[in-house]
C-alpha cells in the first residue's frame, strides 16, 4: 500500500521505516526541512540502534522516501498515518495543535477517500474530534487508531515483532484497511486486538500510566528498604516471581523520565478532573516520581557536604540507556540540583550530548570520555545504565577520583568491584556499603540478628 507517515521523529522514522520493510511504499514528511534534507542524504537524525541500516536498505530497494511536500505525499498515498508529537500542554494535558496542524494538511490535500491512521499518543475521546473536522471535507476521510508502543533502544524489534497490535476503528472499512497494513505480522502470527477508537485510545494511555505506577511503587519502597536496611533489589526478586506480579518495570533508580511517561501520565490527570473524576492512585505517581529524583540529588549533596569545592562526575544523561533522547530525563533535575547547591558537575553521555546541551544549565562542564569526566571527582554519580559504565574497571576509576563515593542512580554497577577499589557503595534502597566492612545479607542469604 502507498502509505505517508507524517513526522519523522522517533515514531513515525522507525514506524515508516518498518513498514517498508513490511513491502509498502511510505513517503516520510517532515515540517523540519534539515531534517528531510539528511534523512535524503541517508543521515539519520536520531540515535536508534539498527535504524540507519534499515533505513538505508529500504530507500534503496524503492521503498522508502523523505519530502517536505506533505500535499503531493497525501495524493499519492491511501492511507496517512499520523506521528507527530503531543508533548505536554501549560494546562498540563497534551498539546495537539502539530496533530490538528497535520489532520488539516490531510483536509485541504486530500483528493480522494483516505484512510487518516493516528500513531500519536492523543488522549481517549481526540480520535472523534478529528473525524468530525475531516467530515466537512469532500473526500471520505476514516479515522483510525493504532497506537504505538516501542521502546527507544530497542524500537525496531517492538515494531517488528510485536507482543500485541492495536487496531481502534468504529467502522468494518476502517478495521479492513489496518489489517491490510498489518497482513504481513499478522500472518507472522502476533495478535491483533481489535476494539472501538475511544478504547484504543485508553489502551495506549493506560500502558503507560501502569508501566509509571509498577516504578512509581518500587521507588516509593526503595525509600523505606534504605531507611531500614532492606535491600530493594532482594525484595523486587522476591515480589516479581509471583506469576500474578512479574518482574517488569520493578527496577529501583533515579525515577522515570522520557517523552512518554511523564506526559502521558500528566495528561491522564488532567483528562479525568476534566471529568470531575478524582485520579487519586496517577496523581501519587507523579509525586511519587518527582520525589525520587529529588531524594537522589539530595543524598549526593549531604554526602559531599563536607568537602571543599565539590565535584560531580555525572555518568550518563539520556532519560535511558541506548538513546539520545533527553526529554524529562531524570538528569535534568539532578543536575540543576547539585548546581544549585554549589557542587561543580561535569557529565558525559555516550549519545545524548548534543540533545543535552540545549537543556543542561550552560555551567555544566562537559566530558569528552568516562575518564575526563571522572578526573577529579568526589563522587561518581551513574544516572543512565549504559554498558560503557557498567563495564568500567574500579581501579582505574578510583585512581582518577579525588573521592569516594560512588552514587549507583539504578543499581546495575558491581558492589563488590566497586568497594573492591576502594570506593563507598550506594546505591537506590539498599545497605550503603563501606570498603572493608562485610557485606549485609544479600538475596539467599539471611544474615542473624
Ligand atoms: N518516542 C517514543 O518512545 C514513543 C513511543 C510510543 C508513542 N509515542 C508517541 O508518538 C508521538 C510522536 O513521538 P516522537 O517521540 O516520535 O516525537 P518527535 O518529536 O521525535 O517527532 C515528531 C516529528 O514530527 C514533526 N512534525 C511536527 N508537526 C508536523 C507537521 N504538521 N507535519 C509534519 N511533521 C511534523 C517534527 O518536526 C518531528 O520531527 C507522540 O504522540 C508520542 O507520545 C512516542
Amino acid at each position: 500500500m502507498k502509505i505517508s507517515v507524517i513526522g519523522c521523529g522517533y515514531v513515525g522514522l522507525v514506524s515508516g521505516t518498518c513498514l517498508a520493510a513490511l513491502g509498502h511504499k511510505i513517503i516520510g514528511v517532515d515540517v523540519d526541512a534539515k531534517r528531510v534534507t539528511a534523512l535524503t542524504q541517508g543521515q539519520v537524525p536520531i540515535y536508534e540502534p539498527g535504524l540507519s541500516e534499515l533505513i538505508l536498505a529500504q530507500a534503496a530497494a524503492g521503498r522508502l522516501r523523505f519530502t517536505t511536500d506533505i500535499a503531493e505525499a497525501i495524493q499519492e498515498s491511501q492511507s496517512i498515518f499520523i506521528a507527530v508529537g503531543t508533548p505536554p500542554s501549560r494546562k498540563g494535558g497534551a498539546d495537539l495543535s502539530m496533530l490538528f496542524a497535520a489532520v488539516d494538511d490531510v483536509l485541504k490535500y486530500a483528493n480522494g477517500p483516505k484512510t487518516l491512521v493516528i500513531k500519536s499518543t492523543v488522549p481517549p475521546g481526540t480520535g472523534e474530534i478529528v473525524a468530525q473536522r475531516v467530515a466537512s471535507g469532500p473526500h471520505r476521510i476514516e479515522v483510525v487508531n493504532n497506537p504505538e508502543f516501542l521502546r527507544e533502544g530497542t524500537a525496531i524489534q517492538d515494531f517488528m515483532q510485536p507482543d500485541r497490535i492495536v487496531f481502534g476503528a468504529n467502522s468494518n472499512g476502517g478495521m479492513e484497511v489496518l489489517r491490510e497494513i498489518y497482513q504481513p505480522l499478522i500472518d507472522r502470527g502476533y495478535a491483533i486486538f481489535s476494539m472501538s477508537r475511544q478504547s484504543a485510545e485508553l489502551t495506549k494511555f493506560a500502558s503507560n500510566a501502569m508501566l509509571a505506577m509498577r516504578i512509581s511503587f518500587i521507588n516509593e519502597l526503595s525509600q523505606l528498604a534504605l531507611a531500614i536496611g532492606a535491600d530493594i533489589e532482594s525484595v523486587r526478586v522476591g515480589i516479581g516471581t509471583d506469576k500474578r506480579i512479574g518482574p517488569s518495570f520493578l527496577k529501583a533508580g533515579v525515577g522515570y523520565g522520557g517523552s512518554c511517561f511523564p506526559k502521558d501520565v500528566a495528561a491522564l490527570v488532567h483528562q479525568m478532573r476534566e471529568f470531575g473524576l478524582e485520579p487519586h492512585l496517577l496523581s501519587g505517581v507523579e509525586k511519587a516520581n518527582a520525589g525520587q529524583k529529588r531524594a537522589y540529588a539530595t543524598r549526593l549533596i549531604k554526602a559531599l557536604s563536607d568537602i571543599k569545592d565539590p565535584q560531580v562526575a555525572i555518568w550518563g544523561l539520556a532519560f535511558k540507556a541506548d538513546t539520545d533522547d533527553m526529554r524529562e530525563a531524570p538528569s535534568i533535575e539532578i543536575v540543576h540540583a547539585l548546581l544549585a547547591a554549589g557542587i561543580k558537575v561535569r557529565v558525559y553521555d555516550p549519545q545524548a550530548m548534543e540533545n543535552a546541551r540545549r537543556i543542561l544549565d550552560k555551567h555544566v562542564i562537559w566530558a569528552d570520555g568516562v575518564d575526563e569526566c571522572t578526573r577529579g571527582a568526589d563522587a561518581v554519580a551513574l544516572i543512565t545504565d549504559w554498558s560503557i559504565f557498567i563495564t568500567q574497571d574500579w581501579g582505574h576509576i578510583a585512581s582518577l577520583m579525588r573521592g569516594r563515593h560512588v552514587f549507583d542512580g539504578r543499581n546495575c554497577l558491581s558492589s563488590s568491584k566497586v568497594l573492591a577499589a576502594g570506593l563507598i557503595y550506594r546505591a537506590i534502597g539498599r545497605p550503603e556499603l563501606m570498603p572493608g566492612a562485610g557485606k549485609p545479607g544479600s538475596m539467599g542469604m539471611i544474615s542473624a540478628g
